[in-house]
């Protein structure tokens, strides 16, 4: 592409025409103030919604090309931080904290550690945290492709640094600082800031393993696993039985698992009125690649391959009275604390 717009230069092509039409009113002022009174304000979900509405006009006007982007790149990190952020090192430490607060107490064998379902922005991230602390060897998979490996390429490169400023940040409670630092001095940075996660990926061999695979066949020892964790995958898993009984198999006596399940119908985080959490619960067919099994359901099914439940923690929510009046069999026959489950933690351990 380039060299043909190369070669195109050479012979003399016109240049480019300069776009003289008038530009759509932008006011950077009048942008900034109200950017920052909305996050002043504690409204960050909107000063995201003003932003975008925002972008075209911005990205029209007359500004400099330079501040343009400083414009996208300040705005999106800070939305990023304060929006419970859904990439990079905001979503990270968060998940470790969530890990932290739920195995708090809880003792983990030596072994590997898997990230289950680990999505396609940010995928070695949790896994490399976990290495970093000790574990033999660190594995994340997940059936669907990485979305835009160049970005997460550079993210990883984003969380490894950080990780080097703020090293407390991903150390677990029981974690040994001096041998984090050891491990994270070894990582090469350097092709995840050349934007290659392939060659990224290649020097991490041997300590974090990517997998694009269902994870029934990964290359995993039986009861090679001291730790493997989920978030927001179980509702997804649509053979949970195999899956379950595989997760039991790899896990070593003692070994624990840490699973985020999220209950709500995923069509409601749409932000429109159409859908609740609880919509499809009221329909023949639901939506594709969901399960639908309600709390209870993935407790006995995890319980049924044989593990023990050390944590189960619940968030509910109030069913709308045109939902309930809705559902149909077999969620209507369960009680109203069972289907109006939306959110489930599980901390799990093989028996000795
Ligand atoms: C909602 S995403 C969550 C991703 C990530 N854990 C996060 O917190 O952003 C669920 C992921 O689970 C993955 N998944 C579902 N079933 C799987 C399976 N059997 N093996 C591997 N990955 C699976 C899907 O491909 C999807 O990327």
């Amino acid at each position: 592409m380039l060299s043909k717009a190369k070669s195109l230069l050479k012979i003399g092509a016109p240049p480019p025409v300069k776009d003289t039409s008038p530009k759509p009113d932008f006011s950077e002022p009048d942008f900034l103030e109200e950017f920052c009174a909305l996050l002043d304000n504690g409204k960050p979900e909107q000063a995201l919604d003003f932003f975008l509405s925002q972008a075209g006009a911005l990205a029209d006007s007359n500004i400099h090309r330079r501040v343009k982007l400083n414009h996208f790149r300040y705005a999106a990190r800070i939305l990023e931080h304060q929006t419970r952020g859904k990439h990079g090192i905001e979503k990270l430490t968060r998940k470790l904290r969530s890990i932290n607060e739920n195995l708090k107490g809880i003792e983990i064998p030596q072994g590997a550690f898997l990230d289950f379902g680990c999505g396609g922005h940010d995928p070695l991230g949790l896994a490399t945290a976990h290495y970093l602390n000790g574990f033999d060897r660190a594995i994340a998979c997940d059936l669907f492709p990485i979305h835009v490996p160049a970005y997460s390429a550079f993210s990883m490169y984003e969380i490894l640094a950080n990780m080097r400023g703020f090293p407390h940040n991903y150390l677990r409670p029981d974690g040994d600082l001096a041998e984090f630092r050891r491990r994270l001095i070894e990582l090469d940075l350097q092709p995840f800031i050349d934007r290659d996660f392939e060659a990224g990926l290649a020097a991490l061999t041997g300590k974090v393993v990517y997998r694009l695979d269902d994870i029934v066949n990964l290359d995993v020892e039986d009861e090679e696993l001291a730790l493997a964790v989920s978030f927001a995958v179980l509702e997804h898993v649509m053979d949970h039985e195999q899956v379950y009984d595989w997760l039991f198999r790899k896990t070593k006596p003692g070994g624990i698992q840490f699973h985020f399940v999220d209950l709500v119908d995923h069509r409601s985080y749409g932000g429109g009125v159409e859908f609740d959490p609880w919509s499809f619960l009221t329909e023949e067919i639901g939506p594709p690649n969901v399960n639908r099994l309600r709390a209870s359901e993935h407790r006995t099914a995890l319980e049924n391959v044989g593990f023990e439940v050390l944590v189960d923690r619940r968030k509910a929510g109030t069913i709308p009275l045109e939902t309930k009046e809705k559902l149909i069999p077999p969620w209507s026959e369960m009680s109203e604390a069972e289907i109006g489950a939306t959110k489930i933690s599980l901390v799990l351990r093989k028996p000795v």
